[in-house]
């Protein structure tokens, strides 16, 4: 079986959330099962400079608006999974973030470079691509590839199935519906069953339309995203499209977030020595700046700061859990009130709040690994991985019931003693939060209780390989 990822990013060459985790790690346990799979991503700079043995292997022609691109091939530089990188200087090769520019705003020209990617999986999908290999499987994901599918369905000539993996639905790539024209786009696409969502052009909404199936990444997000609270109003489409419609819950790679391996950690630990997690936690308290206590239990956050991640609610009651005698340490970047609101508690609890605001990679694993208790107040969360990694690292989870949270997290008190792995509240509000956190405070103090926790998170196999099963399922079933 031949499977070609398409992504706007992919770990370790460009991240900026959990997509690129997946797509770092899926497809090599997909290898595992003796797939061949490959990945297709946007020449970046990062990407250019940390790939390995990239080589040009075909000019890309006729594509819109650019003409032509340079079509590479080169290989991951940990797991040697082989990957296609489009290189076209004038759209990828600048500053920022894949999607925006170093002022947090979004590339005016977006709908033109993922239009570019989308136009280039298509072309590698079907009978028209000028390489010998051809996927039976195209699996893009989320809107950035969103077009592929709808392009792919407009080509007359041989083409491999099309999966649209939903990672967030919240980001939709709605744009002007000159660009319809401007991408080439078939006109007869441009209508209420195709790309056109309320008078835009809706590169999610083509890949919902023209996919063979779709893969959302828990079974909870699955049912969510039919209804209004969660689809943003894509609830009908789905729902009128939930015969193929999977949910499959995310697994985590077990050689980049382990506490055994980790690179990133002084003092390397597993489930049956946790005593080292308390060195663990003295490093980071002293590399953070906050006062060394092994007693108070230290909160933590890794998170883009989005609206979506509820951390307004952690901000409105950080003080109280402080004053209640926990330490909180913060790892993100994102809207700047929530940055400044951070920025702000931590100057008013010097040695017991550290932010950190940015992208920091062996920052990230080190919090996992020196915290205790991991908050994740997410508003709506598709999946998540965070709440894995602290599982895994025996940083027992906060999490609100939703998506994938409510799939990998079991509360303490309301679950069976052996399954219980985390704290779990129902409503974004403040008060259930707080009420949450403070179970989980108290419960960090009874020692065999939180021994216990830990441990169940920790025994979890939160691996890939299951859920790669699963997927090759669906590609067997599509392709049959
Ligand atoms: P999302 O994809 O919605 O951001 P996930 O929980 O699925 O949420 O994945 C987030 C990923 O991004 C995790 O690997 C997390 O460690 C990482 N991450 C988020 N913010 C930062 C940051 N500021 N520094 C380092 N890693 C981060
Ligand atoms: C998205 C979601 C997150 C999920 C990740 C990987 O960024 O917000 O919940 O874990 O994709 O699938």
């Amino acid at each position: 079986m031949r499977i070609l990822f398409v992504s706007s990013e992919a770990y370790p060459l460009i991240k900026t959330g959990g997509l690129a985790d997946v797509v770092g790690a899926l497809p090599p346990a997909l290898h595992k099962l003796k797939a061949d799979t490959r990945i297709l991503l946007p020449g970046y700079p990062s990407v250019l400079g940390k790939a390995a043995n990239l080589m040009p292997i075909a000019k890309l022609d006729y594509l819109p608006q650019i003409g032509n691109a340079t079509l590479l091939q080169g290989e991951m530089p940990d797991t040697k999974t082989p990957i296609y990188v489009i290189q076209h200087p004038g759209l990828y090769e600048r500053d920022g973030t894949p999607y925006q520019d170093s002022k947090g705003l979004d590339w005016v020209d977006n709908p033109l470079r993922f239009g570019i990617l989308s136009h280039v999986a298509a072309v590698l999908g079907s009978g028209f691509s000028p390489l010998e290999w051809k996927p039976d499987i195209l699996h893009c994901n989320d809107w950035q590839s969103g077009l592929a599918p709808a392009i792919l369905h407009f080509f007359n000539t041989t083409r491999a199935k099309t999966v649209l993996g939903i990672h967030n639905l919240a980001y939709q790539g709605n744009f002007e519906d000159a660009w319809v024209g401007l991408l080439g786009l078939p006109p007869q696409s441009y209508q209420p069953a195709g790309l056109e969502f309320y008078g835009r052009l809706s590169f999610l909404k083509a890949g919902i339309s023209y996919s063979d199936a779709m893969i959302t990444v828990s079974p909870n997000y699955a049912k969510e995203i039919q209804t209004a609270e969660y689809a943003y109003g894509m609830e009908g489409l789905l729902t009128a499209q939930s015969g193929k419609l999977h949910g499959i819950l995310n697994g985590i790679d077990s050689t980049e977030w382990n506490p055994k391996l980790d690179q990133y950690l002084i003092h390397s630990y597993d489930r049956t020595e946790l005593v080292k997690k308390s060195a663990n936690k003295e490093a980071l308290q002293n590399s953070l700046g906050l006062e060394i206590d092994p007693i108070a239990p230290l909160l933590a956050v890794v998170s883009r700061m989005a609206h979506q991640k509820g951390l307004d609610i952690l901000l409105n009651c950080a003080s109280s859990l402080i004053h209640d005698g926990a330490q909180l340490a913060v790892l993100g970047s994102g809207d700047p009130i929530l940055e400044y609101g951070f920025n702000q508690l931590a100057k008013a609890h010097p040695g017991r709040v550290s932010v950190t605001i940015g992208y920091n990679e062996p920052l990230s694993h080190q919090i996992m690994a020196g915290a205790d208790i991991f908050l994740m107040p997410s508003r709506f969360e598709p999946c998540g991985l965070n709440q894995m990694y602290g599982l895994a690292y025996g940083t027992p989870p906060v999490v609100r019931h939703t998506g994938g949270l409510a799939d990998s997290v079991h509360d303490f008190g309301a679950s069976a003693p052996n399954e219980a792995n985390g704290f779990v509240f129902e409503k974004t509000t403040t008060l259930d939060f707080l009420a949450a956190t403070c179970r989980a405070m108290k419960t960090f103090h009874d020692k065999k209780a939180w021994a216990k926790l830990q441990q169940n998170g920790m025994k979890q196999d939160l691996s890939w390989e299951s859920s790669a099963k699963k997927y090759l399922a669906i590609y067997r079933e599509l392709i049959s």
